[in-house]
């Protein structure tokens, strides 16, 4: 499959984009700078939202035709540099026997986790078994893109799933859940040792069906302060990316809302920190040094419009780092509003933007 973006900065170098992305992920130099958007497979696609017309959410993440179909409307779109395969992060806490509902209002569990008992009952699943069309979408994709573009896989992170399955559905503050971190810390911390287990099996699974790479979201994590994330959320993060330590694929982290807490971020061991507007990409860089990966981080309003905006502002991000270990990202979710015309400058943008030479460093420096 051609995508409409081959553009000529891209075309006159070799890498395939699976390439370009790892090297960005390992932050090894590249010509240009690799960009996918999160959310990318939406509703702001007419092509989406007529797949919707006939089919549940649901649905479309456990029929792989359906799910592989999604995930590439935005590669043949847009020419996007990574699919990331049609799901959601509540796949993995309906699997663990939490039923789940999806419906326009969002995400509802109808029967949160609230005890010691709910929370020794959840299940440690088989991902093969239990979310067998995730990975059979995983492997059609790659059978489909072959090794020329990387598929990515992902999970909720520890803390903003146990959000999830304790409050039952989004929630502005997230009294219930933090309530409980304090209440029943023993209980809790066995909740999300729990989760990181199971979601470490279910990320191998994904990598062993064919994903490049994979991502943790901790959409949630900005709602603790500094000290909560490092004695509550930390440790479990860590413990799921040590699991998977000894696995090929690079692990991108999104922290939303983590401006105060990327001392702790950076030690949870992943290999990309994908972060939100609120972050200044050159000071995390200089606060990181040059071997973690950044991916990020424009504002996705910034694509409501206008065209000037989306150009500088890509522009902008791709400065603070000069391409160097750099995603080109949005810094959460793409808006169902936004037009799609602005989502191909987004791409086409960042994928054509120069990058300064790269200057290897003098031998003995
Ligand atoms: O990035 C992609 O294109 C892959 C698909 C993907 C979805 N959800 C599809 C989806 C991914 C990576 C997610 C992750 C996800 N799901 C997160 C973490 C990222 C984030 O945005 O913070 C969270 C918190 C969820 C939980 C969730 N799923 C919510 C809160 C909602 C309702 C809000 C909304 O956007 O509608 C969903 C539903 C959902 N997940 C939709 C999509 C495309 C919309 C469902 C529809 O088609 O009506």
């Amino acid at each position: 499959m051609t995508s409409p973006v081959e553009q000529s900065s891209y075309s006159s170098q070799t890498l395939t984009r699976k390439e370009l992305f790892l090297r960005a992920c390992r932050s090894e130099p590249v010509p240009r700078v690799p960009v996918w958007i999160m959310r990318q497979a939406g509703r702001y696609l007419p092509e989406y939202r007529e797949i919707r017309k006939k089919h549940a959410f649901l649905d479309v993440c456990k029929t792989p035709e359906l799910a592989q179909e999604v995930s590439l409307q935005p590669y043949r779109r847009l020419g996007v540099d990574a699919v990331i395969v049609f799901s959601d992060i509540l796949i993995l806490a309906e699997a663990m026997g939490v039923h789940l509902e999806l419906n326009d209002a969002g995400p509802h569990l109808p029967e949160p986790v609230r005890t010691a008992q709910h929370i020794e009952a959840l299940r440690m699943f088989d991902p093969e078994q239990e979310t067998g069309f995730l990975m059979e979408a995983i492997r059609g994709l790659r059978r489909t893109l072959g090794s020329e573009v990387p598929v990515l896989g992902f999970a909720a992170a520890p803390w903003t799933l146990a959000c999830y399955l304790i409050e039952g559905g989004t929630r502005e503050g997230f009294a219930t859940v933090k309530a409980f971190a304090h209440e029943q810390p023993r209980a809790f911390r066995s909740l999300l040792e729990k989760i990181a287990r199971v979601t470490a099996r279910y990320l191998k699974a994904q990598i062993a069906a064919g994903a490049a790479a994979v991502q943790l979201f901790d959409t949630w994590c900005g709602e603790l302060t500094a000290n909560e994330y490092a004695e509550i959320a930390l440790p479990a993060t860590q413990q799921l990316l040590g699991e998977l330590d000894a696995s090929p694929a690079p692990v991108i982290l999104y922290t939303k809302g983590s401006n105060h807490l990327m001392d702790s971020v950076a030690k949870a061991g992943a290999d990309v920190l994908s972060v939100d507007w609120r972050v200044d990409l050159a000071a995390l860089r200089a606060k990181l040094g040059p071997d973690v990966a950044l991916q990020g981080n424009v504002d996705p309003a910034i694509l409501l419009g206008p065209a000037a905006g989306i150009r500088g502002a890509v522009r902008g991000a791709i400065g603070k780092t000069n391409g160097a270990g750099h995603i080109l990202n949005l810094g959460h979710g793409i808006l169902p509003t936004t037009p799609v015309e602005n989502a191909q400058l987004f791409i086409e943008t960042g994928q054509k933007t120069p990058l300064a030479p790269h200057v290897p460093a003098a031998p003995g420096t």
